[in-house]
């Protein structure tokens, strides 16, 4: 008789999902039916994100230049995982969202900058890649399901857009929100999360060397499922800090209060710092599941997980003097 092992990184979706959320979510299936939700209905060209009649108007500028001051000892993932495997709740709350999110339209699209501001303004997302020098940063990706990848992304960092923005000496922070339009977005029909999506970072960690602004992955403009056409990456971070799609950027004095952590303040906080040490409530996070990586791919192996996911040179100062704060969850 076969009798398969639960292992450390394969967590059953009640584990890596608030315990309420899970069970309403259950009974909305039910009665719903859960299959439409994940059925896509083909027709696409493949899995880049792109539908062939659809042609990116920022495509001239990929591939661009790999900024090699950000090295990375691991291999990059596979780019077919990794378009293949994705957190994007507004599509769905599986990793296989991939074709549900072609239904997502990137232009146009309007980026709000606004709050705490010298003046607010809208900008296009085509306007605002031709304001930036874009290149590319081989990046690891851990997210807080204890799983991880290596990405070569394409983008700018964001200290380029505090400078388009201007913010106030009274701004503390910025929140970032994705677009919401449930009728394209299936998940976003579900009134138990609360949607849009929410993110924030101190206007410290904006401004860090290492925080960049995601147009485009492995080369070309970001497939939609990895959140296209501008998404965040905080590579010393769990995942979820990195907000895909994002429309709008409020500068405030108040911290922001993030999607997850409006679900579940006592399991995501946030800071959500990686750290080997700190365990979720209920996983450890010393070790991490290397997906899409040629060596492990299809194996069992996990690798320790570093302190600030190997990025401490970066940004421990960041957080001096704030040890009292629940800095890694
Ligand atoms: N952004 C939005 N808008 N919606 C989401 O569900 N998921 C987050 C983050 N950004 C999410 C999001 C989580 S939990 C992770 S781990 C990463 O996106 C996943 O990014 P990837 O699919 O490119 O690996």
């Amino acid at each position: 008789m076969l009798i398969k092992r639960m292992r450390e990184w394969e967590l059953p979706e009640r584990l890596v999902t608030p315990e309420s959320v899970f069970l309403n979510r259950r009974a909305f299936m039910a009665a719903a039916g859960a299959s439409a939700a994940i059925a896509g209905t083909g027709g696409f060209a493949g899995i880049t994100g792109a539908r062939a009649e659809e042609a990116d108007p920022s495509a001239d500028l990929y591939p661009a230049a790999r900024n090699e001051m950000y090295k990375v000892d691991r291999p990059i993932s596979e780019e077919q995982y990794n378009l293949t495997y994705n957190n994007f709740y507004e599509f769905g709350s599986h990793k296989k969202i991939y074709k549900a999110a072609q239904e997502l339209q990137i232009r146009p699209w309007e980026i709000k900058i606004d709050g705490e501001v010298e003046k607010e303004f809208t900008i296009g997302i085509d306007d605002l890649i031709r304001k930036v020098t874009l290149e590319e940063r081989v990046y690891r990706h851990r997210c807080v399901e204890a799983w991880s990848m290596t990405i070569p992304w394409t983008g700018f960092p964001m200290n380029k857009l505090l400078e388009l923005a201007k913010p106030l000496s009274s701004a503390k922070y910025v929140r970032m929100e994705t677009f919401h339009n449930p009728s394209v977005a299936g998940g976003q029909k579900g009134n138990w999360y609360p949607w849009p999506y929410a993110e924030g970072l101190t206007i410290e960690e904006a401004a860090n060397e290492l925080t960049l602004l995601v147009t485009g992955a492995y080369g070309k403009p970001a497939a939609k499922q990895l959140g296209a056409p501008l998404r965040l990456h905080v590579p010393w971070k769990y995942g979820f800090k990195s907000i895909k799609s994002i429309v709008r950027f409020e500068f405030t004095s108040e911290r922001p209060t993030s999607f997850w952590e409006q679900l579940q303040a006592s399991e995501y906080g946030f800071w959500a710092n990686v750290n080997p040490n700190v365990p979720h409530r209920r996983w450890s996070q010393a070790n991490e599941r290397v997906m899409g990586d040629p060596t492990y791919e299809r194996s069992w192996e996990t690798v320790p997980t570093l302190m600030f996911n190997g990025y401490g040179e970066h940004v421990a100062h960041l957080y001096k003097g704030l040890e009292n704060e629940a800095l890694y969850m």
